[in-house]
């Protein structure tokens, strides 16, 4: 597993390339007419999948470090991209810094990134007008190339808006073989753009800075602090396997809970004022119905209604506890 992981070497198996987001951006890069670059080819999977997605391309051409297949030219292409290409579809390495450093797998010194996949976007967007890109969800709330992201599009598997082959509820198709990793779809081009249309799967969900709207405002109130021990007031914030569960409580719920300085899962809370908890968790509720849970980060596994397992970090917690209060907007990074 742990080489696998070195090259952030997870296959493609979903096919995302289906859903009608790409098959627009598609159009807009004319991939008949352009050769394609897959810098990161592996086994040559994606050329696969578009064109079970009944899209042509003029001709691909393929680099990876370590070839999975024939044809696939042998290159470190972080170090040395291939140029003179319009158009790169692509399933870039996927590393987290710290993982790395933990399980003493290298680490390119050249970028500062936490996680190896904005290395390659940044080189593929770099010498590419067009790119599409398979990469963690959580790429959207980085903040990073928005620019020039026309689309991005939080793949969930088992839907039943196209994404994926199967449709049976219990065994849903992951986009990779051994990964159950939330991921999105990231759709980039040539120009400035002045908004992000935000999808899950081919539904719409609307524009990113519409939905930044329900947000609340960022609190820097240090007065209220988290996993404190005799904290008046509880949160459960993530979601459980079931239904979109995340909540704040009376902390005697919580009863012998023991608070650990590093959990981000259940806390107590020390608010200076007093909170109504019914009124924090209608705004948290408000917030999720209208965001469609875009800004809250993923977890691996799906719930059993079909969404992704979500958690609601401290800051948001914070926002939502003071919302009364604070003035600033939320700041995503
Ligand atoms: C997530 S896999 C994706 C493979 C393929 N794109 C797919 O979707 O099935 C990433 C690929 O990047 C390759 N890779 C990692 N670092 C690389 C580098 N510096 N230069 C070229 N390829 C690299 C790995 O060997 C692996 O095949």
């Amino acid at each position: 597993m742990d080489i696998k992981r070195a090259n952030g070497r997870y296959y493609t198996r979903g096919n995302p390339f289906l859903l009608y987001p790409f098959k627009m951006w598609a159009e807009k890069a004319n991939i008949e007419q352009n050769t394609i670059l897959e810098p990161f080819a592996g086994a040559k999977d994606i050329p696969n999948l578009v064109e079970l997605a009944k899209l042509k391309c003029e001709d691909w051409e393929f680099y990876d470090i370590e070839p999975g297949a024939k044809g696939v030219f042998k290159r470190d292409t972080l170090a040395d991209f291939p140029k003179g290409f319009n158009v790169c579809i692509t399933n870039p390495p996927w590393l987290a810094r710290n993982s790395a450093t933990r399980r003493g797998l290298p680490f390119p010194n050249a970028t500062n990134y936490d996680d190896l996949y904005k290395y390659a976007l940044e080189k593929c967007l770099s010498y590419c007008k067009w790119v599409t890109a398979i990469i963690p969800e959580a790429f959207i709330r980085s903040g990073l190339f928005l620019e020039r992201l026309y689309d991005f599009v939080s793949l969930v598997p088992d839907s039943d808006n196209g994404n994926t082959q199967s449709s049976t509820g219990m065994n849903p198709t992951y986009m990779f073989d051994d990964t159950e990793h939330p991921v999105g779809l990231a759709l980039f081009g040539p120009q400035k753009c002045l908004d992000v249309n935000l999808w899950r799967n081919n539904q719409f969900l609307g524009k990113y800075s519409e939905l930044q709207k329900h947000l609340p405002s960022s609190s820097q109130n240090r007065k209220i602090r988290f996993n404190d021990p005799e904290g008046n007031l509880g949160l459960f914030a993530i979601d459980n396997t079931v239904s979109a569960s995340i909540r704040f409580c009376h902390p005697s719920e919580l009863g012998d809970y023991r608070i650990r300085n590093q959990c981000r899962s259940i806390t107590k809370i020390r608010t200076p004022q007093n909170v109504e908890i019914d009124i924090l968790n209608e705004r948290l509720a408000i917030i999720r119905e209208k965001t469609f849970d875009v800004f809250l980060t993923a977890f691996k596994g799906l719930r059993k209604d079909g969404c992704y397992r979500r958690r609601l970090d401290w800051a948001m917690a914070r926002a939502i506890i003071d919302e009364d209060h604070s003035q600033i907007g939320m700041n995503l990074e």
